[in-house]
């Protein structure tokens, strides 16, 4: 029999707060003097990259990139398809990828490679959470906020089938969705 879904709140709206204020201020002080452009992955990141560009004492530029490999289901298929491009010039721009979120890093790789062809003059990523299991691959970025254990995530711009994405705390899903 198919279970109901849990929610249970991983990290709540008030932790998020002070660590995106922690990487605000980092980025500023990283980026002092500098005009960098933000460029979120869409859609997870909308929320983080909101709440991060509005903490940022620096004269950002915004965008977005369109990417997805997760379309309906739980898990990733394997292929990243990126169906919006920046609109912003890169060329020669310090670019700050924001992700809501690392798993099993192929979005990242996908989006990270997209965005070098650009010729952006430096490229870094700010992730919010990654994964355990991505954390133990190896995989790295520049600013990143926590950890999280290798569960299902919504909430804070997390989906799941396009459900729960504006909850302002981050959850574990549980059970059937
Ligand atoms: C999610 C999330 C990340 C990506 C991470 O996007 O927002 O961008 O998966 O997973 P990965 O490290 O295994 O690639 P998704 O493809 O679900 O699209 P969405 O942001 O529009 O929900």
């Amino acid at each position: 029999m198919a279970r109901r879904s849990a929610l249970k709140r991983l990290i709540g709206r008030s932790q998020l707060r002070r660590r995106v204020r922690e990487l605000a201020a980092q980025i500023a002080h990283d980026y002092r003097g500098q005009q960098p452009v933000l460029v979120g992955t869409l859609k997870g990141s909308f929320v983080f990259l909101a709440d991060l560009a509005r903490l940022v004492d620096l004269p950002v530029e915004i965008d977005f990139i369109g990417a997805a490999s997760y379309g309906q289901a739980r898990e990733t298929s394997g292929q990243v398809r990126v169906y919006h491009e920046p609109r912003c010039e890169l060329q020669g721009r310090h670019v700050i990828l924001v992700e809501d979120i690392v798993d099993t890093g192929l979005t990242l790789e996908e989006v990270r490679r997209f965005l070098e062809a650009r010729g952006p003059a430096s490229l870094r990523v700010c992730a919010l959470l990654m994964k355990e299991r991505a954390r133990e691959a190896g995989i790295t970025v520049d600013y990143l906020g926590f950890v999280v254990p290798n569960d299902f995530l919504v909430g804070y711009g997390l989906d799941c089938a396009e459900r729960y994405r504006n909850l302002p705390d981050v959850y574990v899903l549980d059970g059937e969705g």
